[in-house]
This record gives C-alpha cells, structure tokens and sequence, in this order.
C-alpha cells in the first residue's frame, strides 16, 4: 500500500512540485493525500489543486512563526482526517511544535537548505556564503523538538564557487533539493529508515 502524505507548505511550493511529480509518475511509492498552508497566498496551494490534490489554507491564528494551540489542533485533525501516514514540510514557515510531532512522531520529515548541523534557521544560503565555505547543500531530517536538529536522513553536497550569489547558490542547492526530497519518502514509504540512538540507518534494499 503506497504511503499517504500530507504535506505543509508557505510559499511557492517547488518542493512539492517535486513530490507530486514523482508521485504521479510512480517513481516513488507515495501518494500525496492532502496540502495545508498557513497562507492563503501560497502558489503550493494552487499547484496542488491543478493536479487534484485537495489543498487547503488553515488559518495559524498567531502572528508569531509557531504552530499551536487550536490552530495546531486544526493542522492535526486535517491531516488525520486524510489517513496521512507522513507529514512532510516543504519550505512551511512555522516552527511545529510539540503535540503536531508527537502526533506524527518519527513520521515528519523537513527539507533545509544547508549541511546541517550547519547553518539551522533562515537566509542560510547567505550565511553559507559569508562564512566562505566550499561546499554547501541540503539536509532531510525527521522533524524533532530541536528546530533543524533532527535525525539525518539524505544530504546532498554542492560546491560554493567564488562569484555565486544567494541566488545562483540557492539555485543550486534547489535542485539537489527536488531530488533528495523524494528519495527519502520513498525509503520512509519502503518502510527502510530505522531510527538508533538518535541516528537514521538505511536499511540495506537487496539489489531492489
Ligand atoms: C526550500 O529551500 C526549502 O529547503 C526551505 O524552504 C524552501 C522552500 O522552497 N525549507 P519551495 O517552496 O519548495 O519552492
């Protein structure tokens, strides 16, 4: 049975594009079951309901970027409502809190657009380039308390070059973003990612 995702989304919703993509293709086993946007202006939404995928805006009720309270009970009940067997954040622009991952404990993933534990927060792309590091990528993770801190499941390096900009360095590290994003669902969906001491072991495929 292919695994139902929902997915979170605030803005232009590449990463999902990506997901769905895949999806549709069945080059990984997932079907994305719902979208929930805390804005109501997200382009995510719209894709989503192109392809048919029932997308809804729910309002965060709270001007701070944090999910709870009823708005979080509201985030929950949707996504059970639609029998999600994971949650995936696609660029959601809220820290999730507590009840939201224990709910969904060790089933919400995040993608984050550096090398974690490096560069956790925002702009990270810029803070990559101030620093002058040479190799810079993306990180998916299973969703912990610890914002950006949770266990590592794919990451993939790319090289900084020393005329890039936010930019041309996001671009880069956006597509890494595309392919990684959908390879760790599908392990997710294959039931292959154990969690051991806080780390992530990808369980060996058998030449699948
Ligand atoms: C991506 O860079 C993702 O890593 C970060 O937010 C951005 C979302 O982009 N968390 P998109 O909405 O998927 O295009």
């Amino acid at each position: 049975m292919s695994c139902r995702v929902g997915i979170l989304v605030s803005g232009r919703g590449s990463n999902l594009q990506s997901i769905i993509d895949k999806s549709e293709s069945s080059e990984i086993d997932t079907e994305v079951a719902v979208v929930l946007s805390d804005n109501p202006e997200a382009y995510a939404l719209q894709r989503a309901k192109k392809t048919g995928i029932k997308a809804y805006y729910i309002d965060p009720e709270n001007s701070k970027p944090i999910l709870t309270g009823k708005a979080e009970d509201n985030y929950i009940n949707t996504l059970k409502e639609h029998n999600v067997n994971l949650v995936c954040l696609a660029g959601f622009m809220r820290i999730v809190k507590e009840k939201l991952i224990s709910e969904f404990k060790w089933k919400m993933m995040n993608i984050h657009p550096s090398l974690l534990p490096s560069f956790k927060g925002l702009n990270v792309q810029k803070k990559a380039l101030d620093y002058g590091v040479r190799f810079a990528g993306a990180t998916v993770h299973f969703v912990s308390g610890d914002v950006d801190g949770g266990p590592i499941i794919l990451q993939a390096v790319v090289p900084v070059y020393q005329d890039d900009t936010e930019e041309s360095l996001s671009d880069r590290i956006l597509k890494e973003e595309h392919r990684i994003y959908p390879v760790a669902i599908d392990l997710f969906s294959r039931n292959k990612l154990k969690i051991r001491n806080n780390k992530v072991f990808i369980e060996e495929t058998n030449g699948e």
